[in-house]
């Protein structure tokens, strides 16, 4: 037992100030609690964005399709995806030790140990049918803005991103308020199309989540 409160937690992962190393020491010692901590919190993001993926993906067998999850952790929205049959799920996500409690459940069939941010990752062009994303935005010690370009690149034409997170920092995280205007500008480049956007209350408790669905064209 850790003895912290999610909030705590939160702090230690994304306050003002945190670093990368910071936030990623503190999710080594978080990992083993988290998916425990935030079921009391009743944390709804990897729902909301599996549910999405669902009712997007209309002329396709769920079976079929290839999914990465960024940002993955300990694989939440993957155990989401499964309820409704998605198999092709793969994870990207730097910590080994959250993608370890992931691991033991056998969420995901490929494994991409690496940070996502507008440099290329190892993955291929086009390698997609969906990305999928929950609470990747936290502050500048998570995924930057820019990180959108990488995951239009390994998503197919046609193909899907869904992501969420906390509202809130669209207006409070002087690197998130960077977020919606970069999303706009994609749009007006024609490099994606929005699907939908959806703010909804209870991502955690209390706490308001915005989810994005856009279309790669
Ligand atoms: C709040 S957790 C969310 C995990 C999971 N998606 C969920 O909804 O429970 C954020 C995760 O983002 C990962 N992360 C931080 N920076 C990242 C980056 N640049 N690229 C990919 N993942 C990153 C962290 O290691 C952490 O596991």
């Amino acid at each position: 037992m850790t003895g912290k409160n999610v909030k705590t937690w939160i702090n230690e992962i994304s306050a003002d100030g945190v670093t990368v190393q910071q936030s990623q020491n503190a999710y080594i010692k978080w990992a083993d609690k988290y998916d425990e901590d935030l079921e009391k919190h009743a944390f709804t993001g990897p729902g909301k964005v599996a549910q999405i993926v669902r009712d997007q993906i209309l002329n396709q067998p769920v079976g079929d399709v290839r999914i990465l999850d960024v940002a993955a952790g300990t694989g939440l929205v993957a155990r989401e995806l499964k309820k409704f049959g998605f198999r092709h799920i793969d994870a990207l996500e730097p910590s080994e030790a959250m993608l370890k409690e992931a691991k033991k459940a056998h969420l995901y069939i490929n494994y991409f140990v690496e940070f996502i941010s507008e440099s290329q990752t190892t993955i291929a062009e086009s390698s997609y049918d969906v990305v999928t994303g929950s609470g990747l935005f936290a502050n500048e010690a998570h995924v930057p803005c820019e990180a959108l370009y990488e995951m239009i690149r390994v998503v197919k034409p046609g193909g899907l991103i869904v992501l969420c997170g906390r509202n809130h920092l669209l207006n409070d995280s002087e690197t998130y308020k960077r977020l919606e205007p970069l999303m706009d500008k994609l749009e007006s480049d024609k490099k994606w199309k929005k699907v939908l956007r959806e703010i909804w209350p209870g991502y955690l408790k209390g706490i308001d989540g915005v989810a994005w669905c856009y279309q790669v064209l």
